[in-house]
């Protein structure tokens, strides 16, 4: 998408739409833009009470200037804006004009008074471009992303670094959209893997070292072995390394769940909801495009990103429940239900990141749980850490970027429910706060090491089968934004 800029209303290009935001402040629905004032013939949608700014409301009118043919009333809330409301509506806008299959928008930037221009910047240009986004490779005829030409109108001197940074952001957040909608039978773990491998060409900060099957079994990684037995794709394990700050010790690392598929295995899950298991590779996916970001956006930071690659498949030799398999680090684990996969993987991967990694902290990052969607919806993931400095680090990120995580405890009462009578640990306690409980499986792996470490459940929000603000259908690439501005918050405390 071509993005141009207009100093003033007159100059702006011909489109085929102009967005003009609205607030409601104690009912009085006014334009937020010092450069336009409305006709009086324009203003009756809101004298009629049709149009009253709410957040995200959008109404289209139709008039006869020579630049554009329709206008867009825009509703950015009322009385508390906040910049994830702006972020929301300009998504909503930018989808009703998709709806119509337009193609130029120009777009009045907000001004709100004591509300910083170059937040109000990006959360105009973020919302506008995480919505131009569709999946189509596999339509037989495959579409451009919808929108071709953004005129941006304001006043305001444009910081064009923060238009760069949201477009290299929004595109991270692009690539992990299209690796979690992508077919299960084609996002592979080999294929995962060798996509992983192909961001070393991105800087040469990064180094990938993709790991197959033999080297698994080599570094006794029993859990990942056992979870990838029942399928013909064999697993790999990845370790990509950023460095971009070589004189600091300081190092962040992300480990992610990536079951490609996850039938839940020989304790298989009921069709229902299966279709969207190719979906269980999203923190995989996430902590991946997170670091593709990081190297476009060449960080000032140490990161390393880990990722067992596997498919949960049921077939003659899946691993069976009621068995015990050995981890990495030597605790035995009673398999009581095979759906119960992902921790089993991750449980691997931490402690190979904890012996081999000397992680300063570590993020965990995972569709682990059905449950956690039960708790807090599909709107905020759940998080669960052994550490508040480390938790307040993310939540502030969440605060900043509207990728919403809602904090649970690590209550270890409910640790007993994972005793095993003939293993160190079963991988399923009860069914109820199954959400904590996983998290309390995970811990016993990381606890030990006393690394700051910390868990975000991605199980509810890494995708909605409702298109919502700057959301689209499906994948939402949750999680790389909120990841990018943790880092942001690590880097400017460290240097
Ligand atoms: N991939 C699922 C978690 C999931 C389910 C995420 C539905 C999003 C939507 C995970 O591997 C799983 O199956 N978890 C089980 C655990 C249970 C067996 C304790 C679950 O949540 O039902
Ligand atoms: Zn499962």
């Amino acid at each position: 998408m071509k993005i141009r800029f207009a100093k003033s209303f007159s100059t702006r290009s011909k489109s085929d739409c102009l967005i003009i935001p609205f607030v409601n402040e104690k009912n009085n629905v006014k334009v937020v833009s010092k450069l336009k004032k409305l006709s009086s013939s324009i203003e009756l949608p809101i004298e009629l009470k049709d149009f009253s700014g709410k957040k995200g409301e959008v109404l289209f009118i139709y008039v006869n200037n020579d630049k554009e043919n329709r206008l867009l009333f825009l509703g950015l809330g009322d009385d508390e804006i906040t910049f994830d409301n702006i972020r929301y509506a300009y998504g909503e806008a930018i989808k009703a004009c998709i709806e119509k299959k337009l193609k130029r928008i120009s777009i009045l930037l907000p001004e709100i008074e004591n509300c910083d221009e170059d937040k109000l910047l990006l959360a105009s240009i973020e919302g506008v471009l995480l919505s131009n986004y569709v999946f189509s490779k596999l339509k037989s005829e495959e579409k451009k992303y919808p929108l071709e030409n953004l005129c941006v109108i304001s006043a305001n001197k444009i910081n064009r670094k923060i238009v760069d940074r949201v477009k290299t952001i929004s595109t991270g957040v692009y690539f992990a959209r299209d690796l979690i909608n992508n077919n299960a039978d084609e996002e592979t773990p080999a294929h995962l893997a060798s996509v992983a491998k192909s961001l070393s060409k991105i800087s040469s900060k990064l180094t990938v070292n993709v790991f197959d099957k033999k080297w698994i079994a080599k570094q006794d990684m029993g859990l990942v072995l056992a979870v990838s037995k029942g399928s013909n794709n064999s697993p790999y394990f990845v370790v990509a390394k950023y460095k971009g700050n070589p004189s600091s010790k300081d190092h962040t690392v992300f480990v992610g769940k990536g079951v490609t598929y996850d039938t839940g295995g020989l304790s298989l899950k009921p069709s229902t909801g299966m279709e969207d298991m190719k979906t269980d590779m999203s923190g995989a996916a996430t902590i991946l495009s997170t670091l593709y970001t990081v190297a476009k956006l060449d960080m000032k930071v140490n990161v390393t990103v880990v990722f067992p690659a596997v498919e949960n498949a049921i077939g003659p030799n899946s691993y069976k429940p009621g068995d015990v398999y050995e981890s990495y680090d030597g605790k035995t684990v009673e398999v009581v239900n095979t759906d119960a996969e992902g921790r089993l993987i991750l449980a691997d991967a931490l402690s190979y990141a904890i012996d081999n990694l000397s992680p300063t902290r570590i993020v965990n990052v995972a569709s682990l749980t059905g449950a956690v969607s039960i708790a807090l919806g599909d709107e905020v993931a759940g998080l669960m850490a052994s550490d508040d400095e480390l938790a307040m680090r993310l939540e502030h990120a969440s605060g900043e970027t509207g990728e919403y995580i809602w904090r649970l405890p690590l209550f270890f009462e409910y640790l007993k429910t994972l005793k095993s009578d003939i293993a160190d640990i079963k991988n399923v306690g009860k069914r109820k706060g199954a959400t904590i409980i996983s998290a309390l499986f995970l811990n016993e792996f990381v606890k030990k090491s006393k690394v700051p470490w910390a868990h975000l459940d991605i199980g509810g929000t890494n995708y909605t089968l409702q298109k919502k603000g700057y959301y689209p259908k499906y994948a939402t690439g949750f999680g790389v934004r909120l990841l990018i501005e943790f880092l942001e918050g690590i880097i400017s405390d460290f240097s």
